[in-house]
């Protein structure tokens, strides 16, 4: 794993940004994997400021976002597919239609499921944008979850909704389902790029990093992967220096 330690947020999400915008220049038709999350969004706003200063075109990218909470959609300023419009698309001339994200208001979960797995299949993602939460997982991906996991449904954890429960009113408004790609679906990614930032990541960094390749540390998967980086700040890099 390449690893890029910065002095703070700031320089994380330009690091990050330069990644991105690599695969873009090489591809004008690359299949970007997104995120959600206070995390990326420095990198979000560094691809902003890109496509109106310097004209960088989404117009043929396409996108498959990680997850979504089950129950919500688009009429809920708290769904995953609200943050990527408010925080990234509305910004920049990319297509709605080329991007994806599962159906959190689907009738049929395990339908909505399939159905997310068979489109990852052929939107294979040239880069996939990662955080890591506190307890080590990625996307959805709680300690425990089988690393050949597809898409599912998953019952998010006490440390997952306390988390999450910042950006709600209420903790009693945290879904406590959300739909994530699986494990597999993320390991499939040509490229990875995780990121992290603050003393509360430190130990799921070292657990990305140095821990047992183990599913009691969902991140530790990607010390299998054979193009990942990790781009973080100094706190978050406490425990691996
Ligand atoms: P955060 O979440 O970016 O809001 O810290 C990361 C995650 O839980 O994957």
């Amino acid at each position: 794993m390449k690893i890029i330690i910065t002095k703070d947020y700031e320089e994380m999400s330009k690091e990050a940004f330069k990644i991105v915008k690599d695969v873009i220049s090489s591809n004008s038709e690359a299949v970007l994997g997104l995120a959600t999350g206070s995390t990326p969004l420095g990198l979000y706003q560094n691809m902003i400021k890109d496509h109106k200063e310097n004209g960088t075109s989404y117009k043929k990218i396409k996108t498959v976002n990680l997850d979504e909470y089950a129950g919500l959609d688009y009429s809920s300023d708290q769904s995953y597919v609200y943050f990527m419009r408010h925080n990234l698309f509305d910004h920049i001339d990319i297509d709605l239609a080329n991007t994806n994200i599962e159906d959190g208001k689907a009738a049929d979960r395990i339908k909505e499921c399939e159905r997310y797995t068979k489109l990852l299949d052929i939107l294979k993602q040239d880069i996939q944008v990662l955080g890591i939460g506190s307890n080590g997982h990625i996307a959805f991906n709680e300690p425990g979850t089988p690393f050949g996991s597809d898409t599912h449904i998953v019952d998010l954890t006490e440390s997952t909704i306390k988390d999450n429960s910042r950006l709600f009113e209420r903790i009693e408004d945290v879904p406590r389902q959300a739909f994530t790609m699986g494990l597999k679906n993320i390991m499939h990614a040509k490229k990875i790029l995780i990121l992290a930032n603050g003393k509360n990541k430190a130990n799921a960094v070292y657990g990305l990093v140095k821990g047992e390749v183990s599913e009691a540390c969902p991140a530790s998967v990607l010390q299998l992967h054979p193009d990942c980086t990790l781009v973080c700040d100094i706190e978050a890099a406490e425990l691996i220096k």
